[in-house]
């Protein structure tokens, strides 16, 4: 009996003590930041990772238009209301596409700010180039943490990446509003999808809205093979059409002419230069002499607030990534494998593009009757 009443009371003081000891230590600083192009969830991103932040006594600081921001020192508080903001649009951080190794000092300014900040570890929000860029910051002993975001769904070692189930339910949306009208004119509408190098986007948005055909980066089909589809669906007694085209698709390089290509700071071309609907609509139109219209959904896709799925997930992201700092696993990311979120190895993620497979390409030509 003694020893059961001993045994209680010097565990209730040193649980007392253990929560004295949580509430009053800030355990870490931590800062966090959105790279890259924006992307619907960013902010529910860094919701997640405040609230996560409270729980485990850690402080939360905010870092201004990503690597820029970081190099610089430019800083904000979270403020509290972020808690009620699970479904904002953009990020209250800003973001840039500014890479810390292709600046003058990039680095020695990141060391300055981590030193001057006392910044305990870094959670880096965004795609491959933000992602390769934290990866390398790993190396160069920086404590960093990646979230995969990217609407382009192209990184490697996650499932799906936050932004591109809000962006591809935006593109279906499209696209089923452009069915109507193709239908009442008896047109052809060509409809641009945003992807540069990877037409997941396309592809899902296109099999989503039922497109009749569909134009990637990956594999290109021949402007040939779109005449006879459309021709086909014409002649069938169908006499209107949905193409789907990634603003990647192939072609348009051969047909750009040098001066107009714009590079951005990771050498990619911008290839809204380029307008890639437009031309696939001015060919068809010229080849079967059909009504055509181009519409490029371009930054609609990214703008608005996530979709219930992508608030999901970056509510398990943004919790998880501060686990992690928690746990020492640097130079890692949560990532989206089947239903659970695990950590992995940065160098994982952006060891390669994550473009369209042939698996998933097969379904899409099957939806074509490519192969009447
Ligand atoms: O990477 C996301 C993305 O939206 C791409 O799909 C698109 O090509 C690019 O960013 C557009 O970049 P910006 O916002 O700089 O015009």
């Amino acid at each position: 009996m003694a020893y059961k009443w001993r045994h209680s009371i010097f565990s209730f003081i040193s649980q007392t003590l253990d929560m004295i000891d949580r509430e009053s230590k800030i355990y870490m600083n931590i800062a966090i930041l959105t790279s890259g192009g924006d992307t619907p969830g960013m902010n529910a991103v860094i919701r997640a990772a405040f609230i996560q932040c409270k729980n485990y006594n850690h402080h939360l600081v905010g870092i201004k238009y990503g690597w820029k921001g970081l190099i610089e020192g430019i800083t904000t508080e979270i403020p509290s209301t972020i808690i009620d903001n699970i479904d904002e649009g953009g990020s209250i951080l800003g973001s840039s596409r500014t890479n810390p190794y292709s600046v003058d000092n990039g680095l020695a300014g990141i060391r300055q700010t981590v030193d001057k900040l006392g910044i305990d570890a870094i959670i880096a929000i965004g795609g491959e180039d933000t992602l390769g860029v934290a990866n390398k910051l790993n190396h160069d002993g920086i404590k960093i943490v990646g979230v995969p975001k990217t609407i382009d769904n192209d990184l490697d070692a996650t499932d799906y990446t936050f932004g591109f189930d809000t962006a591809i339910s935006i593109a279906t949306e499209a696209i089923d509003r452009l069915k109507t009208t193709a239908r009442s004119h008896e047109r052809v509408m060509v409809v641009e999808i945003m992807g540069r190098h990877a037409g997941w986007m396309t592809l899902h948005a296109g099999i989503a809205g039922g497109a009749h055909v569909i134009l990637i980066p990956e594999y290109p089909i021949s402007m040939q093979s779109v005449y006879k589809i459309i021709k086909q669906r014409y002649d069938s007694g169908h006499p209107w059409a949905i193409v789907a085209v990634s603003e990647g698709f192939g072609f348009s390089h051969e047909d750009a002419v040098e001066s107009e290509i714009e590079m951005d700071e990771f050498g990619h071309v911008r290839l809204e230069k380029l307008e890639v609907g437009k031309e696939v609509a001015r060919r068809i139109n010229e080849h079967l002499g059909i009504t055509t219209r181009s519409v490029a959904l371009g930054h609609t896709q990214r703008g608005g607030p996530p979709s219930a799925y992508d608030r999901v997930l970056t509510t398990h992201l943004g919790l998880k990534a501060v686990s992690m700092i928690d746990d020492g696993k640097f130079g890692m990311m949560p990532a989206l494998r089947g239903t659970k979120i695990i950590p992995v190895k940065l160098e994982e993620a952006v060891a390669r593009l994550k473009t369209v497979d042939e698996e998933s390409w097969q379904y899409a030509k099957n939806l074509m009757f490519l192969d009447y």
